[in-house]
């Protein structure tokens, strides 16, 4: 059985004001009228041989993840609570341990997981579950499994990955020479130019078994007090709460650099699927339905000799002369205005909030 585990504890603080620590990105709707919780989980609909999902999200937000999961009819999913953010490698470390445990497998049928973050728009669905399947494969032969997309620009926010010798002639498939969690501007370029690299998508697919194995070689302290994590944590209604103490002893880390980065099982699937990683207003601008002036808007606007411009109203008109390539982004109790290639840096603003609060 292939199980999706989403990862939906991140804070999207590129998107401030729209995401906010109440309401962060994963539980918001950025391109259609779904949060980006609810698409990711509707995206798998049709999909053969899957079980429950398992979702990994901070207790903060327990009661508005299961609400949304609810809304779209599913029922049957385990939701894991995190005390604290401590980034996508201890989060899929904890569900890899509680599926193999929980699921006590027969060896020829061990729960596979598909790793899937809350922050993404695909936009074809068919392409997506082809590509899912021949990861299945691959990933119940022990290999951990990542989904490669053909750069276009050379963004520093992604890993990168390097194409080795191919699998098997019938499928996209390569073994990873290298893995680079967010290169230098300068690296990225290299890599651009050399047509040798892909993009992570940062979606996974594993055995449970074989990225605990992987953990256990190149992270063990980690893997170590997340099994602590569970075994002093709790049932609380419908959710588990791991153990606070265990949990926050860990050093956070991402699944790139403490695993992928490292293992030599890693293996690469091109996928070509129209994806996007939904992570700042620049991707909203350019993945969003464009006007004959290049704008994307969204809520009461009105533009005069406006071009490339993102705007967003939640509430009230928003007015725009003479402007280009610029980010106007209104929310009831915030306004952000941006040029449009400064936007990665709206988090430093969020920097600043906490350090008033
Ligand atoms: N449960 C949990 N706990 N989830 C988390 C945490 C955490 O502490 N931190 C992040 N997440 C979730 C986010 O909500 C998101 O859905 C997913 O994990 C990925 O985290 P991001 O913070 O968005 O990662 P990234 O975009 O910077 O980088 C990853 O994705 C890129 C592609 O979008 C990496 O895998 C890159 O290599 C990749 O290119
Ligand atoms: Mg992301």
């Amino acid at each position: 059985m292939i199980y999706p585990v989403i990862l939906a504890g991140g804070s999207g603080t590129r998107l401030w004001p729209m995401s906010r620590s109440l309401y962060p990105k994963q539980l918001i709707s950025l391109y259609n009228a779904h949060t980006m919780l609810q698409n990711t989980l509707l995206r798998l609909s049709g999909l053969s041989d899957l079980g429950d999902p398992v979702i990994i999200c901070n207790e903060n937000h327990r009661f508005m993840t299961a609400e949304q999961i609810r809304r779209i009819d599913i029922n049957d999913f385990k939701i894991i609570l995190e005390p604290a953010a401590r980034n996508t490698a201890p989060a899929i470390a904890l569900a890899a341990l509680i599926l193999d445990d929980n699921l006590k497998p027969e060896p020829q049928d061990e729960p596979v997981m598909l790793v899937l973050p809350a922050d993404h728009e695909i936009k074809n669905i068919e392409i997506f579950h082809e590509i899912i399947q021949s990861g299945a494969q691959l990933a119940r032969q022990g290999k951990l499994v990542t989904f490669g997309i053909v750069p276009s620009s050379p963004e520093t926010g992604y890993g990168y990955i390097k194409k080795g010798n191919g699998l098997d002639n019938s499928d996209p498939a390569f073994m990873i020479d290298r893995f680079v969690e967010k290169p230098d501007y300068d690296t990225a370029v290299s890599y651009l130019e050399s047509g040798d690299f892909c993009w992570n998508s940062g979606m996974f697919m594993f055995k449970a078994s074989a990225v605990i194995s992987e953990l256990e070689v190149f992270a063990p302290d980690m893997l170590e007090k997340c099994r602590k994590a569970i075994e002093n944590g709790n049932m609380d209604l419908d959710f588990f709460r791991v153990d606070k103490t265990a949990f926050e002893s860990i050093t956070e880390d991402s699944i790139d650099y403490a695993v992928m980065e490292k293992t030599a099982k890693g293996v690469v699937i091109t996928l070509d699927a129209g994806w996007n990683d939904l992570g700042s207003f620049d991707a909203l601008w350019q993945t969003g339905d464009k006007d004959d002036c290049n704008n994307v808007t969204s809520g009461d606007v009105l533009v005069h000799n406006v071009t490339d411009t993102y705007i967003h109203s939640d509430n009230r008109l928003v007015a725009a002369v003479g402007l280009e390539k610029f980010v106007i982004v209104d929310t009831k109790d915030a306004v952000l205005v941006a040029p449009r290639d400064q936007v990665q840096d709206v988090k430093k603003i969020v920097t600043q909030l906490k350090a008033q609060n």
